[in-house]
């Protein structure tokens, strides 16, 4: 699957609604079929495959993650999930072992937000908790939008993007950071996710020729980002708690040497696992801003692009991969996720929980992002026996 999008050195460049997408997606679905599961795809482009239940009317277990990476992402983000998924199934199969519960697996549309913002919107969608023609509506940074790019993937369909009964949600995912890598433990069990907010600033200057423009008077878009993005970085540090706050994107207008920035984008992302703290550090971020705006003459204009609350997870689940992780012998420690998940909004909409491995020096989002393979052996054994209790229960 990583052969799609790969980039010469090791990583993946694989954006949601791309060709890679596409060709991935395709990928996926020929697996599905090969594996005897039926195929569904909805209006958002998720891709579901059904394994039958014994019970026809039971709600079904439902397991996955994303195919779409950050530009010069990892090889293991989201993929890891979705074929530790398929393998579950697969192995379920050649084993003939049928279950009272249906065992379904997705591939959530566009779970990075990195081309299209917000993150999260395939399952954000389904579960009910992002409007789906907002979403549709939304662009790239080529003015491309989500439905035009949707429908050129051809993964627009007709089934409705609307949530139906979930027994359980798993979601299984490399950690992204250097906690278990460092305490010496296999498997992460996350007890929930921190909030997201997500912001973006427009900054408007006047641009001019730069030799004959004096220092004085300027207005410099690009300037002025520059000391709002240091207000972000000093952020954490004046809010206290566990808050990160960080500027990932700029788009700086004209980009040229010798012309005055004229207009900047910058995009402001601030998690915690206390949302009100969250909601207090934008509120006095965005005085810090308006105040540079002003004295620097360059206009600004905000957009609050995406709040998700933090996600606390299904106690019942975690508990049995807890007990899963300890009967097949692998240590295992219980933690927060400082990165976000389709696991998210599902935890809205269903019992969901999460499993974790280890990122090789705490590195994910860039090429060399890698997990040892024992340990992926180790997160999809735990998910299949996760995946398996859930199933048999009436
Ligand atoms: C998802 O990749 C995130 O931004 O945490
Ligand atoms: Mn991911
Ligand atoms: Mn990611």
């Amino acid at each position: 699957m990583s052969k799609i999008g790969a980039t010469p050195r090791g990583g993946l460049h694989r954006l949601a609604l791309s060709d890679e997408d596409r060709e991935a997606r395709d990928l996926l679905v020929k697996w599905l079929k090969e594996t005897k599961l039926a195929v569904t795809i909805d209006e958002m482009g998720n891709i579901f495959g059904k394994k039958p239940g014994k019970g026809k009317d039971l709600a079904p277990v439902l397991s996955g993650s994303h195919l779409d990476s950050q530009p010069n992402g990892g090889r293991f983000d989201g993929t890891l999930g979705v074929i530790g998924t398929l393998e579950v199934l697969r192995t379920l199969q050649e084993n003939d072992v049928a279950t009272e519960r249906p065992v379904v697996i997705v591939n959530w549309t566009n779970e990075e937000g990195s081309r299209f913002a917000p993150a999260l919107m395939g399952s954000g969608v389904w579960a009910g908790k992002l409007n789906r023609d907002w979403i549709y509506g939304r662009t790239d940074i080529h003015e491309r939008r989500f439905e035009e790019e949707l429908k050129r993937i051809r993964y627009k369909a007709k089934v409705p993007a609307k949530k139906w009964p979930v027994h359980a949600y798993y979601e299984y995912h490399i950690e992204q950071g250097p906690v278990l890598e460092r305490i010496g433990k296999r498997i992460g069990i996350p007890k929930g996710i921190v909030c997201v907010h997500w912001y973006d600033v427009y900054l408007e200057g006047t641009a001019n020729q730069v030799g004959p423009s004096p220092m004085e008077g300027r207005n410099d878009a690009l300037c002025s980002a520059a000391e709002m993005i240091l207000k972000v970085n000093d952020l954490p540090g004046k809010m206290g708690g566990d808050m990160v706050a960080t500027v990932g994107e700029i788009q700086n207008h004209p980009n040229s040497r010798n012309i005055i920035p004229g207009r900047v984008h910058f995009t402001v992302d601030i998690r915690s696992w206390d949302d009100a703290l969250a909601v207090r550090a934008w509120e006095d971020l965005e005085t810090e801003l308006k105040a540079i705006s002003d004295r620097r003459g360059c206009p600004i204009k905000i957009e609050e692009t995406w709040r998700i609350k933090h996600t606390a997870f299904n106690e019942r689940l975690i508990r049995r991969i807890l007990k899963i992780a300890d009967r097949l012998e692998y240590p295992s420690h219980c933690m927060l996720s400082g990165a976000g998940h389709d696991a998210c909004y599902m935890a809205q909409v269903a019992p969901t929980a999460m499993i974790f491995v280890p990122s090789i020096g705490g590195r994910s989002h860039v090429e060399v992002e890698k997990t040892k393979w024992e340990d992926c052996v180790a997160g999809a054994n735990v998910l299949l026996h996760s995946i398996l209790e859930s199933a048999l229960e009436k």
